[in-house]
């Protein structure tokens, strides 16, 4: 058993507090590999933000998840390094089993999700209870979900979104003690959040997305005044990083995501944490296509690994000076 706390880790608790009274939002960003952890910690270092470090149930298949937990134990030593210690939490993104989120704990996580947005009200309270009552005997923070956000992941599938009932919160968060609460207001994951028919277009022609429902955030907010809010899939899906990788070869159809200004009001509310891996994605997948397209010579993993870092660490700076507000909160 190994406490966040000897790691230099934090846990979500004061981070949400401050960003509550501060109206921003804290990011949470996913993290598989070095490069895409070391432009995290380099970008967020730069902006003075503190951050969440998001592992997902795919990211521990694919990485090894006792590698991911040394890596982010290195992240605080290298936040050091650059300069600047800033909070960090090791978060474990959408735990689908009681069993996932205590072995997170167990090897140092300091807050999880459990995501049982998927099940019966019921059975979603049940589980949650029982992260939440494991969970707060190491002062490690827990995350909940209610509503189901549309979208296809590695580990993360639903056809259909159901928009969070704003009469259910207040029932779920005391029934469950969570820390924080996931809500669905039109977000969802991946890069193909809206069809081009259910958006409208602008005078140049840009496919302009439904709003997002803030009157759903609006009575979540009324009925839990001053309690964390968390939005999922909330990448904007930049589309000169579409054009790029269509450019250089790819094939990505109808890409849309959640307008930058819409992120900006909402992390201006009660939404303290907001959560994006498929716009870094993107900016690798972009970095990396053009720089192969433009040296078919190369061949060291460095030499377009290292582009594809740099654009990500720009995309994450960008996010949290223009977007999220959490610059300068570190
Ligand atoms: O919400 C899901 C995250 O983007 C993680 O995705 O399950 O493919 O690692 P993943
Ligand atoms: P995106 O797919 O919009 O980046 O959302 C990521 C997410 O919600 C991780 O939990
Ligand atoms: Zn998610």
């Amino acid at each position: 058993m190994i406490n966040y706390k000897a790691l230099g880790l934090v846990n979500t608790r004061e981070m949400f507090k401050k960003a509550m009274e501060g109206g921003y939002a804290v990011p949470a960003y996913n993290f598989n590999n070095m490069e895409q952890l070391q432009a995290i910690i380099s970008a967020c270092v730069e902006t003075k933000s503190p951050v969440i470090l998001q592992v997902s149930k795919g990211a521990r298949n694919y990485a090894n998840k006792t590698l991911l937990r040394y890596m982010a134990e290195g992240a605080v030593q290298y936040s050091k390094e650059l300069g600047y210690q800033i909070p960090i939490a090791l978060h474990l993104d959408h735990g689908d089993s009681f069993e996932l989120c205590k072995d997170s704990i167990d090897m140092g996580f300091s807050s999880v999700m459990i995501d049982g947005s998927h099940l019966p009200y019921e059975e979603n309270v049940a589980i949650t209870r029982k992260v939440v009552e494991y969970a707060h005997q190491f002062d490690v923070t827990v995350e909940g979900e209610l509503g189901v956000l549309a979208g296809i992941e590695d580990e993360v599938s639903a056809e259909k979104s159901t928009y969070t009932r704003p009469e259910e919160v207040e029932d779920f968060v005391s029934k469950t003690g969570v820390d924080s609460l996931a809500i669905s207001i039109g977000t969802s994951h991946g890069a193909n959040k809206f069809k081009p028919e259910m958006c409208t277009r602008n005078e140049e022609g840009i496919l302009i997305p439904p709003p997002l429902r803030f009157d759903i955030l609006e009575e979540v907010e009324k009925r839990l005044p001053g309690f964390p809010i968390v939005l999922h899939g909330s990448s904007s899906v930049p589309q000169h990083l579409v054009k790029t990788i269509n450019k250089y070869g790819g094939n990505l159809k109808d890409a849309i995501g959640i307008p930058e200004e819409q992120l900006r009001k909402a992390a201006k509310s009660a939404v303290c944490k907001i959560n994006i891996d498929s716009d870094g994605r993107l900016a690798m997948t972009a970095a990396i296509r053009k720089y192969l397209a433009e040296h078919p010579d190369v061949f060291d993993p460095r030499k377009y690994l290292g582009p594809a870092r740099e654009a990500l660490k720009e995309l994450y700076k960008h996010k949290n000076i223009n977007v999220l507000g959490s610059a300068g909160k570190a």
